[in-house]
């Protein structure tokens, strides 16, 4: 895979770079993106259905069965080429913050270390009354389980539509967006706020932005580069052109 020769050399000498990844980089682990029509007992469902504070009040275990499968499978999935790269990739920027729009942990489970996740995390589940976190929980009881310490029901530790992002997480998003010379968008259809607009924060300070995506979205006519095809295959490529590791 070719890369523009202005491209390399510019990456080659940065320094603070920031990532935004979103569903599509973890397709390639055989995780559904969300704007992939979801299947089987949930083909009937959107993702904006079930992924809200409503939903939950209203079905709570419909939408905790959902996010049971969901556990399941990140946590059956494993990291994929382009997890690897980015994790490669962070060994060679002293300053790389990882920020992600995805709960399945496979970034970590890749060894990326300065990983924001803004969206929390599937693996983890928290009480909705009072925020306890149990390090265990039954995954095949009949009604959603309780928290041993108020008795509230459990909940997927994720943010759901209508929910506010971590502060903590937001700040050390914006924060690195900032600082970084070089912004790079990463399988995103960048539709879910705040998260697409990050990569505002380092253009606004003259930093370089790249796109990298199975194909163009809202984004690729405001991007300094576009580089299309599967993640799996495009940042491993661009890695080795930058930093000579394969
Ligand atoms: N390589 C690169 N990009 C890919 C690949 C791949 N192998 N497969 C799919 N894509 C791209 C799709 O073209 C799409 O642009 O990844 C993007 C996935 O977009 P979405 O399914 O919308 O996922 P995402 O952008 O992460 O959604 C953002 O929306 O539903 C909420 O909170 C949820 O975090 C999620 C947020």
């Amino acid at each position: 895979m070719e890369f523009p020769k202005e491209l390399i050399t510019f990456l080659r000498a940065v320094s603070s770079l920031a990532v935004l990844t979103g569903a599509g980089v973890s397709a390639e682990s055989g995780l559904a993106t969300f704007r992939d029509a979801q299947t089987g007992l949930w083909a009937r469902f959107r993702p904006e259905e079930l992924a809200t504070p409503k939903a939950f009040a209203r079905q709570p275990k419909l939408v905790w069965d959902w996010y049971a499968m969901r556990r399941a499978q990140a946590l059956a999935a494993k990291p994929n080429p382009a997890h690897w790269a980015l994790a490669e990739m962070e060994r060679h920027v002293p300053d790389f913050t990882l920020i992600t729009q995805n709960v399945d942990g496979l970034h970590q489970a890749a060894g990326s270390r300065n990983v924001v996740p803004l969206h929390g995390n599937i693996r983890r589940v928290r009480c909705a009354q009072c925020g306890f976190y149990p390090p265990s929980w039954p995954e095949d009881s009949e009604q959603v389980p309780r928290c041993s310490q108020c008795n509230g029901l459990l909940r997927p530790d994720v943010v759901w539509f209508g929910e506010s992002l971590p502060s903590w997480a937001l700040r050390r998003a914006i924060q690195a967006s900032e600082r970084a010379q070089a912004f790079l968008i990463v399988g995103t259809s960048a539709l879910v706020q705040p998260a697409a607009s990050l990569w505002k924060f380092c253009a606004q300070q003259g930093g370089t932005v790249i796109e990298v995506n199975l194909e163009r979205t809202i984004l690729s006519d405001k991007v300094d580069y576009g580089l299309y095809g599967p993640a799996g295959r495009v940042l491993p490529a661009l890695v080795e052109a930058v930093w000579g590791v394969t």
